[in-house]
């Protein structure tokens, strides 16, 4: 059998403060009934003040590699739209968090797609031989991104963590990820941005005819941002049953990035998959953004809702734009 990197434990980690939709509906002129109707969304947990992305991060991962029995990892990689500062990258901080020193650990920036890309590339790793454990967080601070007099974002994103373990393996054993698809469209850059912080700002400067105005808060364009994941989403995770050589009646989960339950209900339907296969954990904790695949297989896990055997579909749409999906069986995991 193909070496392949295995899924050997999952954790999440969420920021103890839950902020309720009727706490929101005090700060912008907005609903309890819009935010569920139109998201889906109940509650959601943010940050204190002193609580950065590396440590959501480092807590998951910390919980992943209990939840496994493994003293540590010889690969960090963190996904994330909220590093701890634009430079140096975040995973390094979070290895040395968890005493890796030593070890390779850099970040993935394809925000709400980043934790699909960053899995992809410890898979890689590990199936090459180049790590033997693999650490994979999608981790954000993203309440720290939001503009206070933007309702739309304001009630969306929650903060958190999500982390998962690989190790190496053999293809076709449960846990196994085999295939991804990949892919990105930077032509659709503007409908999600933090337009300040970067080179493109002191460039804009330079221009005579100027150019959009910088801006540190959290911008996106909902409707075709809506419209674009449904697309995506759908098509990326056709192909990916193309290459796993899976039906749709062959999926008992779709764990969908969590942007929208209706996006996740319409990507169900288009797929031809009943809407109840579609895992949805965005309920209680909003769009977490890179760490929000990782915390819905956490919270499938730690319910009950993914059990050994399951055959589970992955999908993701995000800034950049940037998408993926990949499929795997699930593993028998321990629930710690
Ligand atoms: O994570 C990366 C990927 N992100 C996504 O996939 C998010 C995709 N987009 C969405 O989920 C949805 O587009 C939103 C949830 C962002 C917005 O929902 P929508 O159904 O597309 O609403 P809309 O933008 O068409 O706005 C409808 C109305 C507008 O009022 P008018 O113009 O009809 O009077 C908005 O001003 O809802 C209004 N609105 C709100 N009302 C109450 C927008 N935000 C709010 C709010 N509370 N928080």
């Amino acid at each position: 059998m193909a070496h392949a990197a295995v899924i050997a434990a999952v954790a999440g980690h969420l920021p103890p403060r839950v902020v309720t939709n009727h706490e929101l509906a005090e700060q912008y002129d907005t609903t309890d009934e819009w935010i569920r109707t139109r998201t889906g969304i109940t509650r959601r947990h943010r940050v204190d003040p002193g609580m950065a992305t590396s440590d959501l991060a480092a807590e998951a991962a910390r919980h992943a590699l209990e939840n496994s029995g493994e003293d540590g990892a010889d690969l960090v990689i963190v996904a994330t739209t909220t590093p701890d500062r634009p430079c140096p990258a975040t995973a390094p901080t979070v290895a040395a968090k968890l005493g890796l020193v030593g070890v390779p650990a850099y970040d993935v920036a394809a925000v709400c797609t980043g934790f699909l890309y960053a899995l992809h590339s410890a898979a890689c790793a590990v199936r090459t031989g180049f790590a033997r454990r693999a650490l994979v967080v999608g981790a954000e601070a993203f309440s720290t991104l939001l503009d206070p007099a933007d309702r739309t974002t304001g009630v969306i994103f929650g903060d958190g963590a999500g982390a998962v373990l690989l190790r190496a393996g053999d293809s076709g054993e449960p846990g196994a990820l085999d295939s991804f698809d990949l892919g990105s469209d930077g032509t659709m850059a503007d409908l999600i941005t933090v337009r300040s912080g970067g080179s493109e700002e002191h460039a804009l400067r330079g221009r005579p005819t100027g150019g959009p105005a910088t801006d540190a808060y959290f911008r996106m364009d909902g409707k075709p941002v809506f419209m674009a994941a449904v697309r995506h989403m759908t098509h990326s995770a056709r192909r990916v049953l193309h290459d796993t050589g899976w039906s749709i009646e062959d999926v008992d989960h779709l764990v969908g990035h969590q942007a929208n339950t209706r996006i996740l209900r319409a990507v169900a339907e288009k797929l031809g998959l009943p809407s109840q296969r579609a895992l949805i954990n965005i309920d209680r904790v909003g769009n977490t953004a890179a760490a929000s695949i990782p915390l819905a297989l956490a919270h499938g896990q730690a319910d009950g809702r993914l059990r050994k055997g399951d055959r589970v579909l992955l999908s993701a749409f995000g800034g950049g734009a940037t998408w993926g999906a990949t499929t795997l069986t699930w593993p028998d995991l321990p629930v710690l």
